[in-house]
């Protein structure tokens, strides 16, 4: 470690980079905090200079490494860490992406299918620009600004109302006559002319330039210090809302235009449509007034118009089911295709990933790319030393599209996809079968949990932002702890062993490079706030195939407490019928899901691994919905047609209350709502003695008769 910290930043790899900005953001961080917490500096002035200056070279020379929480980010002590966190009463949802007209002209399609609308029913949309920016949620009581919060994991965001308070966009105080309680929500962002100044300054000053306007709003918004923030240009769109006491309109289109009359900025450019073709005319509009418009966007986003209807439609785990962001077409660039390095996943799969000459592809610099598998590898003949054509789109992992013939080299050399793990195991590699028998195309080491890059990989799944996210405690830490001598971790149950087992470790990880007293402490009591954890994030973070954030949110609703989940799964794993069924009733829970969870809990290993976790940790239950509600806990079966709603609206509702929506008739079920024509589910429900309603007396007794 102390080769690299002498390194020249010239000579540095992109890995050692990254490896050495996680050092010095970490070491920058303690100095500052022994400096202007403790008032103890450990080194001197020249010394903590130097540390900053290596850590501005190093992102100069990668931008596309430089860390969220980045000490030039930073003036003095002010950790990204401190802000409070502030827990969205609404949540903050994200949207569901269209790639093409088709995939628009099939959104309008399931929103219609889903409210059952006749052919002749008209159904109104807005369009309005995606903006490029950061999502924020201000709260205003009385008329007054109270709080402002960052997206976060959309349940829970920062609470960076200082910083708000310094852009001119954000009234502090509304005009008109605004409801009691309104919490706004829109974009921040940056115009490409603020960001074109604000470099050019940092370039005067002889500073590092920033890489795009998104994410220099992002990291202006989220630094402690509100004379930066006001001294950054930022501006804002209200596009949207969170908790409303009185809604002042019933249109998407009329509330954002009540948002105007309070103040805020709107955009422009949004307009409503009752045709699918004139939704798709205004963003081949948009797009080409994208270059001039002065600010960054991603695509078009529809919204249904009618906010009764974007009740009745609600949402699928993270997204509204009543909007869509229509993407622009990805941007390319061409680059050289260095070297293919293969990474094992959790799950085993082989990834054959790209390593490329970096290459800027619409203002990012990339660096590696996805080969998916080795069919694609075949399918593109792609060679080592080939010109490749590079695409990125959004937030997704950039692709390789294909090979430029005229460049290739004499030189290029074909890629022999590995036969074994490339772990120390070198264990044999298996192409998985598909549903029909076939062979797949992915191929899985087969060392499961004896393969030590699938144990990293569920460890770093298991700490993941959307599992037990343990601050201070990322898939770095992983790799770092994972084969430390003296401080393993290489199962869950080992994070909550680890202040423990550093007491009596002959190294303490206080007197580590990388660590000191301040962070090590934090390290510790980010883990200890985690021991107390819902029990949705807890069967998600066990990553058992198939089971991500959803189906763990059904379970965990399903069966409440972690016993009753582990109880039925080990049912379920040793092949109990009334197990499985209970089970296959959940919605959105089939046959592959049930597989996987009765694989992994017949698997004595795994089990150790769970109940040596669950002995560290206290699991929450989980809220069973709507209690109260005359159909919760009941499970109800929709048969035949249904005329006042859909199907899946049926079931839709049917949780929201509280109750399980299930697919086939068992003596389980409580109810079944049948509508004309239902056949054999009647005739099971009828046989069984089960209770048995029409659609109207469906709705009288959810009490919307
Ligand atoms: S509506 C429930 N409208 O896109 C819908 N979002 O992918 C909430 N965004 O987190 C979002 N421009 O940060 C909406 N005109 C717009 C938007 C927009 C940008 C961002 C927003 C959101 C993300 C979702």
């Amino acid at each position: 470690m102390s080769s690299l910290r002498e390194k020249p930043v010239a000579a540095l790899s992109a890995e050692e980079a990254a490896a050495e900005l996680d050092r010095l953001a970490a070491e920058i961080a303690r100095h500052d905090a022994l400096y202007y917490g403790e008032d103890e500096p450990e080194i001197s002035d020249a010394e903590y200079d130097a540390l900053r200056r290596r850590n501005l070279a190093i992102e100069q020379r990668f931008p596309d490494l430089v860390r969220a929480d980045s000490p030039s980010h930073r003036v003095g002590y002010q950790p990204v860490s401190k802000f409070a966190k502030v827990v969205h009463r609404v949540p903050m949802l994200s949207l569901d992406n269209a790639f093409s007209d088709d995939d628009v002209v099939d959104f309008v399609a399931r929103v219609r299918r889903f409210l059952k609308l006749g052919a002749d029913s008209e159904i109104a949309f807005t369009a309005e620009p995606k903006i490029d920016g950061l999502s924020l949620s201000l709260r205003y009581e009385g008329g007054r600004l109270v709080s402002a919060a960052t997206r976060g994991d959309g349940a829970e965001g920062e609470d960076v109302t200082a910083n708000a308070r310094t852009i001119a966009d954000i009234p502090g105080v509304l005009a008109g006559s605004p409801p009691e309680i309104l919490e706004v929500r829109g974009e921040v962002y940056m115009t490409t002319a603020d960001f074109a100044a604000l470099n050019q300054r940092q370039a005067a000053l002889g500073r590092p330039t920033y890489v795009n306007p998104r994410n220099t709003a992002a990291g202006t918004l989220r630094q402690l210090d509100p004379a930066v923030t006001a001294s950054r240009p930022l501006k804002f769109f209200a596009y949207s809302w969170g908790e409303v006491s009185r809604m002042p309109a019933d249109t998407q289109l009329e509330m954002v235009r009540a948002l105007a009359g309070y103040g805020f900025a709107i955009n422009a450019l949004m307009q409503r449509f009752t045709r699918t073709h004139d939704l798709i005319a205004h963003y081949h509009r948009i797009e080409a007034e994208r270059a001039t418009l002065g600010y960054d966007i991603d695509g078009v986003v529809y919204k249904v118009d009618s906010l009764a209807l974007q009740e009745r439609l609600g949402f699928v785990s993270r997204s509204p089911r009543w909007a869509i962001a229509h993407k622009f077409p990805a941007e390319k660039a061409m680059t050289i295709l260095k070297a293919i390095d293969i990474q094992v996943g959790r799950t085993g799969a082989l990834t054959p990933v790209a390593r490329l000459e970096p290459v800027t592809v619409g203002g990012v610099v990339v660096t590696n790319a996805t080969l998916h598998n080795a069919e694609e590898i075949e399918r593109l003949g792609v060679m080592i030393g080939d010109t490749v054509i590079v695409q990125r789109a959004g937030d997704v992992i950039p692709q390789v599209l294909g090979y430029v013939a005229e460049r290739r080299p004499p030189d290029a050399r074909a890629f022999p996809f590995p036969t074994v793990c490339p772990c120390p195991l070198e264990t044999p590699v298996v192409r998985e079968e598909t549903a029909g028998g076939g062979e797949g195309v992915v191929r899985r080491c087969t060392g499961e949990f004896a393969c030590p890059f699938q144990r990293k990989e569920h460890l770093k799944h298991f700490v993941s932002r959307r599992a037990f996210d343990i601050e201070g405690l990322g898939e770095k830490q992983i790799e770092y702890f994972y084969d430390d001598a003296d401080l393993p971790i290489r199962t869950p149950a080992d994070i909550f062993t680890l202040a423990r087992r550093d007491a009596t470790a002959p190294t303490r990880l206080k007197d580590r490079d990388g660590y000191g007293e301040v962070s090590a402490g934090k390290l510790f009591e980010a883990i200890a706030a985690r021991r107390r954890i819902p029990l949705e994030r807890l069967i998600y973070a066990l990553g058992i195939r198939h089971v991500g954030e959803a189906t763990a949110r059904t379970l965990a609703r399903a069966y409440g407490t972690w016993e009753a989940f582990e109880a039925a799964a080990l049912a379920v794993a040793a092949g109990e019928a009334g197990a499985r069924e209970e089970m296959d009733a959940l919605e959105d829970i089939g046959e592959a899901v049930i597989d996987a969870v009765a694989t992994y809990f017949a698997e004595p290993h795994n089990r150790r691994t769970v109940e040596d976790l669950i002995a560290e940790i206290e699991v929450i239950e989980a809220e069973k919905p709507a209690a109260h509600s005359p159909v919760a806990g009941k499970t109800i079966v929709f048969t035949g047609s249904l005329e006042r709603m859909s199907r899946d609206e049926a079931k839709a509702m049917a949780e929201r209350l509280g109750a399980k929506a299930a697919g086939s008739v068992s003596a389980r079920t409580d109810l079944v709502v049948a509508g004309p024509g239902a056949g054999s589910k009647l005739k099971k429900a009828q046989e069984l003695g089960i209770e048995v309603i029409d659609e109207d007396a469906w709705f009288e007794r959810i009490g919307q008769g």
